[in-house]
């Protein structure tokens, strides 16, 4: 008994594991955090950016913001603080949590 999966049914399985890794890479939070947050924050949070100099965005990887609480966090993205923006009703509460997620992750956590 031939139990192997033909050719054509193994490449199409292929290109739809490759297009969904794809699709991640372009719509996950960080491709948001690239397109929205990073010309401030720099892509690895350090905020070493003209931008970010220029506004003072400190490192995401500083003890005083790593010791924040994700809700803290959540809000600052949400309500913005001094000269960082406010980005409730342009993100969604989903959105917002991935990018505290990803911000986690530049941290190391
Ligand atoms: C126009 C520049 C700019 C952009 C764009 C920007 N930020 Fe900020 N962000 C700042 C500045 C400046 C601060 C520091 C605010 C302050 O003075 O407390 C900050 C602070 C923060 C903090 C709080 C960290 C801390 O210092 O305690 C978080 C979290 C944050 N930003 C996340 C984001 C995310 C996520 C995005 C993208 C959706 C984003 N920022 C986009 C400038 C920016």
């Amino acid at each position: 008994m031939k139990m192997l999966p033909s050719k054509s049914v193994l490449f199409g399985l292929i290109v739809m594991v490759g297009l969904s890794f794809a699709a991640q890479a372009q719509s996950g939070p960080e491709a948001a955090y690239k397109a929205k947050c990073a010309m401030c924050h720099g892509a690895d949070g350090a905020g070493n950016t003209p931008a970010g100099k220029s506004m003072g965005a400190k490192d995401f990887r500083a003890p005083d913001v790593v010791s924040e609480t994700d809700a803290q966090l959540q809000g600052v993205i949400e309500h913005g603080r001094n000269k960082m923006p406010a980005y409730q009703g342009k993100l969604s509460a989903d959105d917002v949590g991935g990018l505290v997620k990803y911000i986690r992750q530049l941290q190391g956590k």
